[in-house]
């Protein structure tokens, strides 16, 4: 969707950060910003800074940041034009459309159609249930202990025997033929339609912003096959969703759980676990994964204890640790599933079993113990080196030994050995194990770092102060910053400062939103953390300092590349100049 500038500029400016942020996070005044609980990550003291000022929101424990439209991208998942609207509609502008392209405007169309009718559909299967002949559906949810309230929560309903109910339905409603097949709720042939969904108690599937774009549909007993699930559509993606995550994500818990089933997430939500979340009749996915990482980095699984239950845990938790969630595995023992556990142990039970749960890594070699006969001495030096391949799998020295150590333990296995045993193994298998010495290549990146920090602070500081641009003129400039986004962010603000004299960093961050979403980064540009504790004098030398090491680092990069005699003399000249450059600061 392409919006003019200044339409985006607009709806920014005309949504004040701390209004908005305000309606989702409680925030409380401390000198010119205000603070609260970060939403993006879980916290107990407030590190979460919203800036009038700046018009932008910056976490100093996460690092999340942006303007009020990035706020709403991330807080709602909305995409960067749901966010634009729902901005625009906030502060009653009309946004334009004519600058949509013709095909994005009718994919739009057909997804808003495909919306309306999952959502009528929603309310129809809602309706069925409620009636004469929707009884043996609300019978069977009643006899699977779901309360009424439980029932609407979710949204429950009940698709008729009638085998064309919903499609007469829908026809009546003016839909035709063309569109209903994109739904995946029918089957349109030429000899007539047909409902996918018949004589089932029926699941709406929501995205996290409570739209309906899909069904599971159970039978009512033993027939087969047990769930009929939607098919993928335009809407429905079934790696980018998770079933209840649009209630799991409103949790204060610091964890999600994450289960197999339809009824296990209903089960747990019921029992007050309201954390829980499952995929939707398919594998757990890395982009489960990253969706989950935006409401949290700790998920509890609640797999069924049965085989397939066991491996499908063993996938999932390489993907969760990717992402960067660490994960642990609930014993469900000896019940099969959360729904069969709580129906029969109930919730407190449910909780402690929560609070036992082992970590992913040791789960993964219980498993691999289970494989070996201990009574077995080969079978068991087979388990030892099976023990220690896996903990190869930990590239910093410091993290394996712990767990070597916790497994040593828990297999009373003697630490030493297990530890030769792993080394042992590490170099014959030429596995690199990294010692303390192998790790000075990080030295480099370091400096960098520093560097980039410098930077930080220098556009933090002129954002902060504009007049500070005059004492930099003739020194620095857009160039002198390391890499690529640096650069531009920096040439956008001195080109604010340029035309206006001063800088709205919460304008400048909107180049960042669109294609590829750097406005994260760029908004730590603009909020490094200046010590305001320190007196005059001491801001001063820090100024001057951080000017320094700025350009130093920027003349020596350059000197790397020098390609004549004339251009090193020239930086030669510069640098020399640089050692006895006094700022003049008031
Ligand atoms: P109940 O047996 O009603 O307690 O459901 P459950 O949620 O415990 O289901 P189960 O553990 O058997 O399966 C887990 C999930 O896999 C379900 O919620 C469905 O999403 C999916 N699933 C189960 N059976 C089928 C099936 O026959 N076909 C398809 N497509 N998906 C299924
Ligand atoms: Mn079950």
């Amino acid at each position: 969707m392409y919006y003019p500038d200044d339409v985006i500029e607009e709806v920014r400016a005309r949504n004040d950060i701390v209004d908005v942020i305000s309606q989702y996070v409680t925030l409380k005044k401390k000198g010119a910003n205000y603070f609260g609980l970060c939403p993006f990550h879980n916290e107990k003291s407030p590190s979460f800074s919203v800036s009038p000022g700046k018009q932008m929101y910056y976490c100093f424990g996460c690092g999340a940041g942006g303007n009020v439209i990035t706020f709403i991208m991330e807080y709602e998942n909305y995409s960067f034009g749901e966010a634009l609207k729902y901005l625009a509609d906030r502060a009653g502008i009309t946004l334009p459309e004519a600058e949509d392209s013709k095909e994005a405007r009718a994919q739009r169309d057909l997804k808003n159609t495909l919306l309306e009718i999952n959502r009528l559909a929603a309310n129809y299967f809602y309706y069925q249930l409620k009636q004469p002949q929707g009884r043996p559906g609300y019978e069977y949810l009643k006899n699977r202990r779901l309360t009424d309230e439980t029932i609407t929560h979710f949204g429950l309903g009940f698709a008729n025997k009638t085998p064309d109910d919903l499609y007469r339905y829908m026809r009546s409603k003016g839909y035709d033929d063309s569109i209903l097949k994109e739904t995946g709720l029918f089957f349109i042939e030429e000899r007539g339609a047909r409902d996918k969904f018949w004589n089932r108690v029926m699941f709406p599937i929501l995205d996290v912003n409570n739209r309906v774009i899909g069904f599971g549909g159970r039978v009512m007993g033993d027939g087969e096959p047990k769930y009929l699930n939607s098919p993928e559509t335009k809407l429905f993606d079934k790696s980018r969703n998770l079933f209840g995550l649009n209630f799991a994500r409103k949790s204060r818990e610091k964890y999600l759980l994450i289960c197999e089933g339809y009824m296990d997430v209903i089960a747990m939500h019921q029992a007050g676990f309201t954390n829980a979340v499952a995929s939707l009749g398919t594998a757990f996915t890395a982009q489960h994964a990253l969706l989950l990482k935006r409401y949290t980095d700790q998920a509890v699984l609640t797999y069924d204890s049965d085989g397939a239950g066991i491996r499908a845990a063993l996938r999932a938790i390489p993907i969760l640790k990717e992402a960067g969630i660490s994960a642990k595995v609930l014993n469900m023992k000896p019940y099969k599933d959360p729904d069969e556990f709580i129906k029969n142990l109930g919730r407190e039970e449910f909780q402690k079993r929560i609070d036992e749960a082992v970590n992913s890594f040791l789960f993964e070699i219980s498993v691999i113990r289970s494989e070996y006969n201990m009574q077995d001495p080969e079978s068991k030096t087979g388990f030892y080196n099976a023990v220690a391949k896996k903990l190869l799998e930990f590239p910093e020295k410091l993290e394996r030994d712990n767990y070597t150590e916790a497994v040593a333990r828990e297999y009373m296995i003697p630490a030493e050995d297990l530890k030769r045993l792993v080394n042992s193994l590490g170099e014959r298998g030429g596995f690199a194990l990294r010692t303390p010495e192998q790790e000075r290549p990080k030295k480099k990146k370091e400096k960098d770092d520093g560097v980039r920090k410098s930077q930080r602070l220098l556009l933090t500081w002129l954002i902060e102060e504009p007049k500070l641009f005059e004492t930099i003129r003739g020194i620095i400039t857009p160039e002198d910053f390391t890499d690529e986004l640096y650069k531009r962010a920096a040439g956008l603000v001195f080109d604010e400062y340029e035309k206006n004299g001063s800088i709205e960093p919460a304008r400048v961050l909107n180049h960042f939103i669109e294609g590829d979403e750097q406005y994260r980064e760029a908004a730590a540009l603009f909020n490094a953390r200046l010590d305001e504790s320190l007196s005059n004098e001491e801001q001063r030398k820090a100024f001057s300092e951080t000017i320094k090491k700025i350009k130093r680092f920027s003349l020596e990069e350059r000197s790397k590349k020098a390609s004549d005699i004339r251009e090193l003399q020239e930086i030669i000249r510069q640098k020399s100049e640089l050692n006895n450059l006094q700022l003049t600061l008031e």
